[in-house]
């Protein structure tokens, strides 16, 4: 590949496609200024769920995708993940086809599609075009090999290191077992303890138990979009990473195996350019001057992402494990995110008064890059999204972790077993538990191993988007392999 980056003339159009959500739009927004600034035109092609807000890109073209937006909106439930994946991928791909061939008809520069992986209905659609489709993967390499496992070990029969048939562990999981006369679904409560601690073949730092949770009432259906999605992402013409060479190089030669397509590691996407407000929800500044007022690395920040949603009693150890641990606090409690509440409902009476006041601070929604650089942050306790993680590592914030689903039980094993930079809370949400975990990264020896390996890492960041660097140079081997098409 050129070492010189050929330059695009205005007017080489790159059309992004998101998937629908606050934890991928953020990326591929952020991806898609990073490709402006190599001079492409951007045009954001988006469904009217969740639209983006074009005001704050005014340097891009945005075009709805004809949906009326209601029937993803009856879908957006977590638990409904699967059907709207099928949903988008089935009745959103016409008008798609649609809405490319009008712009391919009025700006004959359009050069390539990107789009999110879950959008594998698109692949046949750019065939039909001739137009190359590029797949973005919002989480890491490590987290997506696990999570393309079942698919990818289901075809290999692969045996585990222990002996165990890793196919037969995984349809366990995936499927549903017998007992006695009734068949259950394979869940953490239906496995038995070693089960769920055994190690899983090729995936050395996993074990059973972190393998992604799906939803066991419909195994099937999981399956199968599992395969379609790693069909449509092998078929891409490349895979772009928001992340770096230094942290997951040999997961990325592992994942070679499966993947042979091109792969440009070029993140953290953020770091190229600081968050734009691609956020759905008004951040509360607030929160900064609440920050000013305490000193260096003192304070818990406390977010859970976008989407994770806690029954009363989760919400309320979550509470008074942050009460107990004595430390002051920022808390960001989504509206709706305790089942059953508008927001702050359950707390019992007096607590914001008599624990909280002066110590804690809670929000709706914070300006979550700005609270972690603030230098009174001195952890984060986080639901382990992928952005979250990075945004951490970037700042140099060690982390509590409290994974929920998807590529979150994965990038809490790697933050406290590969990276250690940071602890993983195993016993979901027990307030004793918390509250010493708390103290643990707050306040201890263990804190300061953690601060120490993740400033290491941070050092790495800040390197491999310089010139020269690992992500600066990947950039500029995907921008000429995009004007090689
Ligand atoms: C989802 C999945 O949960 C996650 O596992 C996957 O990697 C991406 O999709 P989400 O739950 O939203 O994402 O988490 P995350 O990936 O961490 O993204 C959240 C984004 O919202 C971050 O960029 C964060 O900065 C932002 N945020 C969060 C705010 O701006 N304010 C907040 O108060 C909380």
């Amino acid at each position: 590949m050129d070492t010189i980056t050929r330059k695009a003339s205005k007017g080489h159009r790159l059309v992004l496609l998101p998937l629908p959500y606050q934890g991928h739009i953020s990326p591929m927004l952020q991806l898609a200024n990073i490709l402006h600034s190599k001079d492409f035109s951007i045009t954001i092609l988006h469904t009217s769920f969740n639209s983006p807000n074009p005001n704050n890109y005014p340097h891009f073209m945005f075009l709805p995708i004809p949906d009326t937006g209601n029937e993803m909106h009856s879908l957006s439930d977590l638990k409904n993940i699967l059907q709207l994946l099928n949903y988008i991928n089935t009745e959103l791909v016409d008008p798609i086809r649609a809405c490319l061939e009008r712009l391919m008809k009025e700006d004959e520069r359009v050069v390539c599609l990107i789009t999110d992986v879950h959008w594998f209905g698109t692949q046949s659609v750019a065939d039909g075009l001739k137009l190359p489709r590029i797949v973005h993967r919002t989480s890491n390499i490590s987290s997506f090999r696990s999570f393309v496992a079942p698919v990818l070990l289901r075809d290999k029969e692969i045996r585990s290191a222990r002996g165990v048939n890793l196919l037969n562990k995984l349809n366990k999981i995936t499927w549903q077992k017998s007992k006695g006369k009734k068949v259950v679904p394979i869940t953490l409560k239906t496995m038995d303890k070693s089960e769920a601690s055994a190690s899983v073949s090729r995936l050395e730092t996993f074990e059973v138990k972190d393998l992604p949770k799906f939803l066991p009432s419909d195994p099937e259906g999981k399956y199968k979009i599992l395969e379609v999605m790693v069909k449509g992402t092998q078929e891409a013409r490349a895979i772009i990473w928001n992340t770096f060479k230094e942290l997951e190089e040999h997961e990325l030669e592992a994942l070679r195996e499966d993947f042979p397509n091109p792969h440009f590691l070029i993140g953290p996407f953020h770091k190229f350019f600081p968050a734009l407000s691609s956020s759905l929800r008004t951040q509360d500044q607030t929160s900064l001057s609440w920050l000013d007022k305490h000193p260096p690395k003192s304070v818990l920040y406390v977010s859970f992402g976008s989407l994770v949603r806690f029954e009363e009693s989760q919400f309320l150890e979550i509470a008074w494990g942050l009460a107990n641990s004595k430390q002051s606090f920022l808390w960001v409690v989504r509206p709706g995110s305790v089942e059953g509440s508008e927001w702050l409902e359950p707390l019992p009476d007096g607590f914001l008064e008599r624990i909280v006041e002066g110590r804690g601070y809670i929000v709706k929604w914070a300006p979550q890059q700005d609270v972690l650089a603030h230098p009174a942050t001195g952890a984060f306790w986080t639901h382990s999204g992928w952005n979250s993680t990075l945004e951490s590592i970037c700042e140099g914030v060690p982390m509590i972790c409290s994974s929920s689903f998807g590529d979150q039980l994965l990038n809490a094993r790697y933050v406290s077993d590969v990276w250690r930079i940071g602890v993983k809370l195993e016993n979901g949400f027990e307030r004793g538990e918390i509250e010493n975990v708390i103290k643990k990264v707050m306040a201890d020896e263990k804190g300061l191993e953690f601060k120490n390996n993740i400033i290491n890492i941070k050092r790495k960041v800040n390197l491999c988007v310089k010139k020269g660097g690992s992500s600066y140079s990947s950039l500029e081997d995907l921008v000429n392999y995009i004007l090689s098409f």
